[in-house]
């Protein structure tokens, strides 16, 4: 108050002052917000060892391969259903990353992913070249059976992987 007082007295710097106390609290304010930000990255703290664990901990482990397979197997499956080709051979494609990106981070899995990686996968590529239903469903069906061998040689039989019957995603033909 004391300070809005001053201005109104000093008639003649009105105008200069006035100006003054508006960018001043601009530029403090913009301070503050910047102060409130923490600067980017900076919760990457330690050591160099523990600034990779720190990151490499944001990365998941196979859960998370799992979660965009889990997606990519659905989004395939419509894309049979679309007999929109292009984009089952690229579902197919991904999940290949996915799994293997996965196993890198978790490489005790890979054994068990062999068989999927190697005939499964292939198998199914080949089944959605045909450009053919009938084939494509046959093929979707030994891919989900390969699903569940893997879980089940990884003793997790409860996730019990079947075709989707709603569509999630906005992709559609
Ligand atoms: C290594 C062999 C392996 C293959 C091949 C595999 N899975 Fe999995 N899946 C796992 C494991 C292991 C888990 C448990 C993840 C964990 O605990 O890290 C899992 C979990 C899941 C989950 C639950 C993920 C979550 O955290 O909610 C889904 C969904 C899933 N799998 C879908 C599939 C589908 C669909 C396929 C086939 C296209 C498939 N999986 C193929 C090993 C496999």
């Amino acid at each position: 108050m004391d300070l809005l007082y001053q201005i109104c007295r000093m008639k003649k710097y009105t105008g200069f002052l006035l100006y003054t106390f508006v960018f001043a609290v601009f530029f403090i304010a913009s301070g503050c917000r910047e102060k409130s930000q923490p600067e980017q990255g900076a919760w990457i703290k330690g050591s160099e060892r523990e600034k990779i664990k720190k990151i490499e901990k944001q990365f998941r482990g196979f859960d998370h391969a799992m979660v965009e397979t889990g997606y990519r197997y659905q989004e395939l499956y419509w894309a049979g259903q679309d007999e929109n080709w292009e984009y089952a051979d690229y579902q197919i494609e991904k999940i290949r990353v996915a799994i293997e990106n996965g196993l890198e981070r978790r490489p005790k899995r890979a054994k068990s992913a062999e068989h999927f990686l190697s005939f499964a996968l292939p198998e199914m590529q080949k089944s959605v070249s045909e450009r053919d239903t009938a084939v494509f469903k046959r093929g979707f069906e030994m891919l989900t059976t390969q699903c569940n061998n893997c879980h089940a040689k990884e003793k997790m039989p409860f996730f019990s992987v079947k075709p989707p019957n709603k569509r999630q995603s906005p992709i559609q033909k």
